[in-house]
């Protein structure tokens, strides 16, 4: 008998946590086992996933983004299905395929008139490191700079621009030539760019670990220092492309006009990895520049049909279904449900971000009693209080979130993009009990801090 999928899911039922434990991360395992996250989950459809219980629960962590679309989305899954029926011919490698070409024609035509050429990638990290190679081609200038806070993935090329400690310690000697500035502090970054020997400027429209965004006038000094000192710019859009923020691209809510851009996450519709580098046909001439430069930078998967094909379903879903406006419009609804619990709740500081991308920051409240208990959990793990608002909601509501980053007080939101008014009620309705527990003392909040600070202290030794 061949391969049968369901002989092997059946076979395997319920050994997810012991499987990964020993072959995989260890590591991991006991954190979702310490924060109550082991389900088995055995299907998703839409916003929502469904363990081996029948329960349902709310996704509002979209695979990090990855769901913008929904899970099993009909239009992708149809993609597939007739591109695996029609038996294309794949990576012939010395070919120009057909559907790398449409797929770059859609996302041109969605960019700037500036940008001419895309290289395609496997994920986000190898968009960076793709960018990265090219700008220091194009400009034959070794440095490069980047923001304290920055997330651009874990290769060594994205990794040297990690704006955290956390992801770099042990991994060192890092790349040269890689320059940490404030994000959103321009004088910082003439200072960084005036030597004029940086190639890039590597920058998201709106950091993921923690949802910062920056003011207007940042964004007029980025473009215009990286004109003046002949630094190239690049976008990272992995996480906020493709109608995340409320635009198709969160940049273009600044006007800036990057000379690289990086995209990734949804332009798979969940279903197959992708990921693009796009630049100008300039910055592209400079890297393939002679006959003998024709596969100077490549890698075996990057036209990979299915990927393609998905990519291009994907697109195409994104302006059918107006997803962009879509997560403009629930965004606000967000925003407007959220309101009235930001004047409830003196440890609910603020809503930031931009359309399905949403941090709530949470700290010390006013009164004396509430900020002594709010301090105790602080005073166990920093950070630890946004764990015990991602926790109830998990546990109580059946709602995935995360903690923005580490050792900060913000839930990140990042909801499908398909996801409406229900979705957006249920969560302000979760998170008004979570908060209200949180506030009145009532124990179930405080349980989980304790348990998470026992838990961590015993990890740290
Ligand atoms: C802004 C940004 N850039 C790059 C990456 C890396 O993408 P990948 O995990 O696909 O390598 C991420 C991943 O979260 C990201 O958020």
């Amino acid at each position: 008998m061949g391969f049968d999928l369901d002989a092997v899911l059946a076979a395997n039922r319920g050994e997810n946590f012991s499987l990964y434990a020993r072959h995989i991360n260890p590591q991991l395992v006991r954190v979702l086992r310490t924060i109550g996250f082991d389900r088995h989950y055995v299907r998703g459809e839409g916003s929502y996933l469904y363990d081996d219980k029948g329960d349902r629960y709310l996704d509002f962590l979209s695979g990090f983004g990855v769901f913008a679309l929904g899970r099993s989305h009909p239009a992708i899954k149809r993609a597939l299905h007739q591109a695996l029926d029609a038996d294309l011919p794949n990576l012939i490698q010395m070919d120009a395929a057909l559907l790398p070409g449409v797929l770059a024609r859609e996302l041109l035509r969605r960019c700037h008139p500036g940008m001419g050429r895309v290289v395609f990638t496997n994920s986000g990290a190898e968009a960076v490191e793709a960018a990265l190679k090219f700008a220091r081609a194009a400009t034959s200038r070794p440095r490069v700079v980047y923001c304290d806070h920055a997330f651009h993935g874990l290769t060594y090329g994205a990794l040297s621009a990690n704006g955290g400690e956390d992801f770099r310690k042990g991994f060192g000697p890092l790349l040269p030539g890689f320059d940490k500035v404030p994000f959103g502090d321009a004088a910082a970054l003439e200072r960084a760019l005036a030597p004029r020997d940086v190639a890039a400027f590597l920058i998201e429209p709106i950091q993921g670990k923690g949802v910062n965004v920056a003011p207007q006038a940042y964004w007029d000094s980025v473009q215009e220092l990286c004109r003046r000192h002949g630094t190239l710019l690049i976008v990272d859009e992995v996480q906020t492309g493709l109608g995340r923020s409320g635009r198709m691209w969160a940049h273009e809510h600044y006007g800036v006009l990057p000379d690289l851009m990086t995209v990734s996450k949804a332009l798979s519709g969940g279903f197959v990895p992708v990921g693009a580098m796009v630049c100008s046909e300039k910055v592209s001439d400079a890297v393939y520049s002679s006959m003998d430069r024709a596969v100077v930078h490549s890698s075996t998967f990057k036209n990979n049909q299915l990927a393609m094909v998905a990519a291009l379903a994907t697109l195409e879903t994104i302006d059918d279904e107006d997803l962009v406006d879509r997560a403009r419009v629930t965004g606000l609804a967000l925003e407007k449900g959220l309101a009235p619990l930001l004047e409830r709740y003196e440890l609910f500081h603020e809503v930031r971000g931009k359309g399905l991308m949403v941090g709530l920051v949470f700290g010390a409240p006013d009164s004396l009693r509430q900020r002594a208990r709010f301090r105790a959990v602080e005073m166990a793990r920093s950070g630890l209080f946004a764990q015990t608002i991602v926790m109830p909601l998990f546990q109580r509501h059946r709602i995935l979130t995360q903690v923005a980053a580490d050792g900060v007080n913000i839930v990140k939101l990042l909801p499908p993009l398909i996801c409406g008014q229900e979705e957006v009620d249920a969560f302000v309705g979760a998170l008004d009990d979570v908060l209200d527990d949180a506030t009145r003392g009532s124990g179930l909040v405080y349980e989980f801090a304790r348990t998470l600070a026992k838990a961590s202290l015993q990890r740290d030794r």
